[in-house]
This record gives C-alpha cells, sequence and structure tokens, in this order.
C-alpha cells in the first residue's frame, strides 16, 4: 500500500496544468462501444479508474492503444456481452457500457453494481429509462440481464438529473429508432462533452447543457476524433490548495465558467480569483472567511468538492456550514480531518465546521478518492508531518497529483 507523506507549510506558487476530465473520459471511452469505426480520443487522463474502463473494454473484444494520454480504439470485434463481474465491482461507472452495449448488441449481462463509500448509489433511474426504451430488464441473484431487439425513442422524465442515468439513456438513444427526449436530464459540463463526441461520431443529440435533451437515432457511425475537456474538480481542488497555502497558482487550462458555483464561494472565502488568457489564478489571502455551502446537481456546488472545501474551512475565521444533497453517506473525511484538530459536528446531511487557527499533522485514511484529495490538502496546510494512507483512491481519479503539487512547492512524496 502506497502513502503520501506530506510537510506542511510551503505556500504554493507557480502554475499548473490540468489533466483531461475523469468524468468525461469515461462515458466517451463507453461510447466509442457504439460504433464499428475507429474513435481516437485525446486528453484521457492515466488514471486507474480509465485504465479500468479500457480493460472492460478490452475484454468485450475492443482492440484499444492507449499512449501518451491518447486512445484510439475499434470495437469492429465487439463480443456478445458480459460484463467482467470484478471490474463492475471495482468501478461503478462500469455500468456505463450498458447503454452503449444494449444499443449495439441488443443483450447485455451484468452483474448489479454493489455499495460504495459515499452512499448508496443505486442505477434504477438507468434501468427505467431502458425499460422506458422498449427494453427488458431482469434482475437476479445480484446480476442484470437486459435485451431488446430494437430500442425505441421515448420521452424520459428523470426523476432525479442523474448525470449516468442521462449518459447511459443518450448512448443508448443514439442508434434507437426514432426520437428520444430527456427531461430533468443533468446539465453537467461532462455531458456537453459526451453529446460533442457522440455528434463527432454522426449521432443527432440537442440540448446537452440544458434539462432537455433530444436524441435522433441515426443508423451508423463515421470515424471520430475528440478531446476530452479539462478536469474540473482536478482544477478546483488545485484551487483549494492555492487558497488554503495561502499561495498564488494560475491553473493552466481550467474553464472559467465550468468553475463558477466553486469560484463564486472561493471568492465568499476572500480569495482572489482572476481568469486569465492561459486559465485561472487563484491569490490565497491570510484571512478564510466562513462561509455556508450547499452541493446540488450542476450549476450547484458539486459534490466531489465537498471534502476540499471542507479542509478549506477548516482553517476559516468562523463557523461555516456545509450541507450534502447529492449523496447520502459522504462524510467519511470528518474523521480523518477531526484527527489532524479540525472542529467538525455531523448532523445528518449537515456539518458544522468551526474554524480552528491550526491544523496539526496526523496519520489519515483515504476513504474515498475526493476524502483522500481534501486529507492532503489538510496535509499542506497543517503544521508537521501527514501521513495519507490508501492513496490508491486518490489514484483512482487525479494524474500524478503530487508531481503537480510538487512542481508547486509542496513538500510532498509518495513511498
Ligand atoms: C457522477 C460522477 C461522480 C459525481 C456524481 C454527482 C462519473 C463517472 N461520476 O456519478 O464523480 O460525484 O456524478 O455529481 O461521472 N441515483 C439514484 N438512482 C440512479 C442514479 C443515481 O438514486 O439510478 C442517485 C445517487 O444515489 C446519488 C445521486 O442520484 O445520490 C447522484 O448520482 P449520479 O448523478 O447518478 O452520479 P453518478 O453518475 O454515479
Amino acid at each position: 500500500m502506497q502513502r503520501y507523506i506530506v510537510t506542511g507549510g510551503a505556500r504554493l506558487e507557480g502554475s499548473v496544468d490540468v489533466s483531461g476530465a475523469k468524468n468525461a473520459a469515461l462515458p466517451i471511452l463507453a461510447a466509442s462501444l457504439l460504433s464499428d469505426k475507429t474513435c481516437v480520443i485525446s486528453n484521457v487522463p492515466i488514471l486507474s479508474d480509465t485504465r479500468t474502463m479500457l480493460e472492460v473494454l478490452k475484454r468485450l473484444g475492443v482492440e484499444v492503444n492507449f499512449e501518451n494520454n491518447r486512445c484510439t480504439i475499434n470495437s469492429v470485434n465487439l463480443k456478445p456481452a458480459k460484463v467482467d463481474e470484478e471490474l463492475m465491482r471495482k468501478m461503478r461507472a462500469s455500468s456505463l457500457v450498458l447503454g452503449p452495449l444494449l444499443s449495439r448488441l441488443g443483450h447485455v449481462r451484468m452483474s448489479y453494481p454493489g455499495g460504495c463509500s459515499i452512499g448508496s448509489r443505486p442505477i434504477d433511474l438507468h434501468l427505467k429509462g431502458l425499460r422506458k426504451m422498449g427494453a427488458r430488464i431482469e434482475e437476479r441473484h445480484g446480476y442484470l440481464e437486459a435485451k431488446a431487439n430494437k430500442l425505441k425513442g421515448t420521452e424520459i422524465y428523470l426523476d432525479f438529473p442523474s448525470v449516468g442515468a442521462t449518459e447511459n439513456i443518450m448512448m443508448a438513444a443514439v442508434l434507437a429508432e426514432g426520437t428520444t427526449i430527456i427531461r430533468n436530464a443533468a446539465r453537467e459540463p461532462e455531458i456537453i462533452d459526451l453529446q460533442n463526441f457522440l455528434n463527432s461520431m454522426g449521432a443527432k443529440i440537442e440540448g446537452a447543457g440544458s434539462g432537455v435533451i433530444v436524441i435522433t437515432g441515426v443508423n451508423g457511425f463515421v470515424s471520430a476524433e475528440h478531446r476530452v475537456i479539462p478536469d474540473r474538480i482536478e482544477a478546483a481542488t488545485l484551487m483549494i490548495g492555492a487558497a488554503i497555502t495561502k499561495g498564488n497558482v494560475l491553473i493552466k487550462d481550467a474553464v472559467y465558467n465550468h468553475l463558477e458555483p466553486v469560484i463564486a464561494k472561493l471568492q465568499e472565502a476572500g480569495l482572489e480569483i482572476i481568469q486569465e488568457k492561459e486559465g485561472i489564478r487563484v491569490i490565497g489571502k491570510e484571512k478564510i472567511y466562513p462561509i455556508d455551502v450547499k452541493t446540488l446537481p450542476y450549476p450547484g456546488f458539486p459534490t466531489d468538492v465537498q471534502p476540499q472545501i471542507m479542509a478549506l474551512l477548516a482553517l476559516a475565521d468562523g463557523t461555516s456550514i456545509v450541507t450534502e444533497n447529492v449523496f447520502d453517506g459522504r462524510f467519511k473525511h470528518v474523521n480523518e480531518l477531526r484527527r489532524m484538530g479540525a472542529n467538525i459536528q455531523v448532523e445528518g446531511r449537515v456539518a458544522i465546521i468551526k474554524g480552528t487557527s491550526r491544523l496539526t499533522g496526523a496519520i489519515v485514511e483515504a476513504t474515498d478518492l475526493r476524502a483522500g484529495a481534501a486529507l492532503v490538502l489538510a496535509g499542506l496546510a497543517a503544521e508537521g508531518v501527514t501521513v495519507v494512507e490508501e492513496i490508491e483512491h486518490i489514484e483512482r481519479g487525479y494524474e500524478g497529483l503530487e508531481v503537480k503539487l510538487a512542481t508547486l512547492g509542496a513538500q510532498i512524496k509518495k513511498e
């Protein structure tokens, strides 16, 4: 098991590049299953999650070449599909192959994705949408089997704007007969990126980024090339790194409008944020103001930045309130932050954070991806040495986090 050793106190300074977005790359890699033509996808982050998705594809007979953040994928020899159970358990986003496989092959068998450390994550909305399009789905003994001769366009209202359900339905609908309309669709920038990739393959989709997405079925695709958008969650993590160390960092390639919900809150906390030609500059200040944060689907504040902003607020000058509205169990980082001296109380979905003037280094555990990032950030600001264990969770979603932070002057090493 590897771990990060972080010695706190160094200000982050300089500039850093943002990698391609994990949460855009995963559905786009899954979408390449739809086509029998070659897809070239660049700016794919090198992460254990993207490698897992590529492994899922390979075991389905797909030819994959992944070099220097560039993936060439050809699914012409796609085999009748049973998705590998172990890979399914390893990464919930493996369920994103359901829509494309059902649409292309008319038959999929996969294990039902299990629980997750950030809360229950059912896929009922994915299945409800696919059933409405005519899929017959049986769920038994932890497995699900989906069949459809030809999916049919229809209107689907999502009870909650689920990112994964929106993506799975979009991917299923591109080869369906007729028009599919998704109402109360997720509006995340990653959904727009998926639309752009699918359209570059020859799909007909409009409306991604709004609550209504209209997909007109087509019969086939052309070869496509696509560059994945920059990772807004990684960018936000680095921005908070600048804030918590009172540093001055230019985050290159970060897209300002994708980050507006985070920028608004960081400005309220007293940071100076400047939109520059190359990216976003964050200038940390001596005093961190307490703020209230409520996570919501985009364009609300992202749940994937909730742990990191909590690390910052642990050092604010007063009491902050963080409400987690998206996942039901996403406060695992609280206990670990407490070990470092943070004063945080949790009641249900609400965390009350009484700012303290200093955190101290401790041995802590990355319980999940973003919780792990929050602990690294806390370690950057803490007095003494913080050991972050179980960093394989962090490496699921951050490409060389320790290298990027070290380039900015952080005292961090992996061992
Ligand atoms: C995606 C992101 C994840 C992010 C999340 C919310 C990827 C690969 N992952 O996850 O990083 O934290 O969006 O922004 O893009 N739900 C249901 N039934 C369903 C589907 C979802 O009840 O069928 C619930 C979930 O339990 C959760 C909420 O809806 O409480 C949000 O989930 P969803 O938007 O689907 O997140 P994911 O696509 O899993």
